[in-house]
């Protein structure tokens, strides 16, 4: 490549530095968000990946184009099909519709690209990722000892923590490994499976895992016990006992006083298991006072995962790692490195690399300490708690419905409900359920999702958007409602198989 060519990009990136170079693509997303959140178009459109696919399957551009070109093409080469989550019947996933002035702060944590590796590539962000996170411990109820991390997501939080509890059960296993004879992990039927993963991740291996049965999807504390029972009885040494605050199917909170009882309980004198809870969906519980008793006893955890992109709205990806003790966060990972991390205890105790999974790290921390400023920790424990009450609504709605039943009381923002259409064998009921989810959703007038729950298809709900109303949840039941009369018109008069 010539030197020219060189001098030509640079002038084309000194050209975009400026706010007006920039509006073409800030304004698509300004666009998308004020046109959006008016919720008077579809919600998505439905082609396969495979036209998708071919639409963009063109090879990799060599000559430079206008930013307002590269904004055209992408906008029609894609925008069309995404899925619209600041739409108010985007009630689907557990993804946000993002807060605005966090999307913004996005933009400005890109062009700083400050590196939360080592304090010195950070010296503004890293003081203040110790702040948030101490705003956060402060909320579970611990101390000045606690400490914790920004993580991509909860599962790194959740594998994060593990990692701590790991070096707890083997002191030696960052330079011997785990053994032949490794401790094992005991969580609940309907935990994420960040926990199973982590016990591959680890080396344990998924007969390490010890499954505890749920009861009305929580953990069964009695069952529960008696694992732990047997596991003592038989010698068997727990690395960890994780429970869930806000479950990944119905958004249920396992009883943490009890489950932390038992921790004490079936662990050494003074020596409770390592209790790691998995509040990366219920975190948010903990900041309204309607919803707090839902953690009572989490502050008995060792460590909680909590990820602000879920019930804090924020735009992907915000995750945290909190630990009632920041130094197990420091022996999870015993890395030498001395071309980054230094000797020096007293740098030492700013950096966050030798407390993290990740060495490059974005500062995301920055765009929750703007949702802090920007709408104030009230502010954001009424949307909670108004993205709650929608799920509530809907089970009223339910109630007494002739198809369609709630299967469970929202302890937060998801629900999951069955259809169960009149006159339809049970053994068509799931495929029957996947159809008129895709249908529903195909039809562009909202989007859903589905879950298998005690062995059977079942639609389910969260709300992630701040927009969604009583309106909304009324359009949404009389929309599944049309679409299951269609698809059911459809099946009686398909010929039997
Ligand atoms: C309870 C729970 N834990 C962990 C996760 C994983 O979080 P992430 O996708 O941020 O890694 C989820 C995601 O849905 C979840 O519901």
């Amino acid at each position: 490549m010539t030197d020219d060519l060189a001098l030509d990009a640079l002038a084309l990136l000194e050209a975009d530095t400026t706010l007006e170079a920039a509006q073409p693509i800030l304004a698509l997303a300004a666009e998308y968000l004020t046109q959006t959140r008016l919720g008077e178009g579809p919600v998505s459109s439905w082609h396969s990946a495979e036209v998708i696919a071919d639409r963009l399957s063109e090879s990799m551009p060599r000559r430079s184009r206008p930013l307002s070109d590269v904004a055209r093409r992408l906008s029609s080469l894609l925008l069309d099909d995404v899925n619209r989550l600041a739409h108010p019947m985007y009630i689907g996933h557990q993804v946000s519709a993002p807060l605005p002035a966090a999307v913004w702060t996005d933009a400005l944590i890109s062009a700083l690209n400050q590196s939360m590796a080592v304090r010195e590539m950070s010296p503004s962000f890293t003081p203040l990722e110790h702040q948030v996170v101490a705003w956060m411990t402060d909320l579970v109820g611990w101390d000045a000892r606690a400490g914790g991390t920004m993580t991509s997501g909860g599962t790194e939080a959740t594998f994060t923590a593990l990692l701590a509890a790991r070096s707890r059960a083997i002191p030696d296993v960052w330079t011997n490994g785990v053994g032949p004879n490794p401790p094992v992990l005991v969580c609940g039927e309907h935990a994420h499976y960040a926990v199973s993963r982590a016990a591959g991740e680890m080396g344990l291996g998924m007969h390490r895992v010890v499954i505890v049965p749920s009861h009305d999807h929580r953990l069964s504390i009695p069952a529960l016990r008696d694992q732990l029972a047997a596991l003592k009885q038989h010698g068997t040494k727990v690395m960890a006992v994780v429970a869930t605050a806000g479950c990944t199917a119905t958004g249920s909170f396992d009883d943490l006083e009890a489950v932390a009882d038992a921790c004490a309980e079936f662990g050494a004198p003074g020596q409770p298991l390592w209790l790691h809870v998995d509040a990366a969906h219920g975190g948010a519980a903990l900041l309204s006072p309607a919803h707090a008793h839902r953690v009572r006893g989490l502050a008995r955890a060792r460590s909680v995962a909590w990820d602000p992109h879920k019930t804090l709205l924020l735009p992907l990806a915000a995750g945290l790692l909190l630990v009632r003790d920041k130094h197990d966060l420091e022996a999870a990972f015993t890395q030498k490195a001395p071309y980054l991390f230094t000797p020096n205890e007293d740098a030492r105790a700013w950096d966050m690399g030798p407390r993290s999974f990740q060495c490059s790290r974005r500062a995301d921390v920055l765009k929750l300490w703007v949702a802090f400023e920007r709408y104030g920790a009230d502010a954001l424990a009424a949307l909670y708690d108004r993205l709650c009450r929608m799920a509530q609504r809907l089970h009223t709605a339910l109630q007494g419905h002739a198809e369609f039943a709630a299967l469970h009381e929202p302890e937060s923002n998801i629900l999951c409900f069955a259809w169960n259409p009149p006159d339809v064998a049970m053994h068509e009921r799931d495929a029957l359920t996947n159809a008129l989810r895709e249908r529903y959703n195909r039809s562009g007038r909202g989007w859903i999702t589905a879950t298998t729950l005690d062995g059977r298809r079942v639609l389910r709900v969260t709300v992630m958007n701040a927009r969604t109303g009583e309106s909304h949840i009324a359009a949404l039941v009389s929309g599944l409602e049309a679409e299951a009369a269609h698809l059911l018109e459809h099946h009686r008069s398909a010929p039997a198989a």
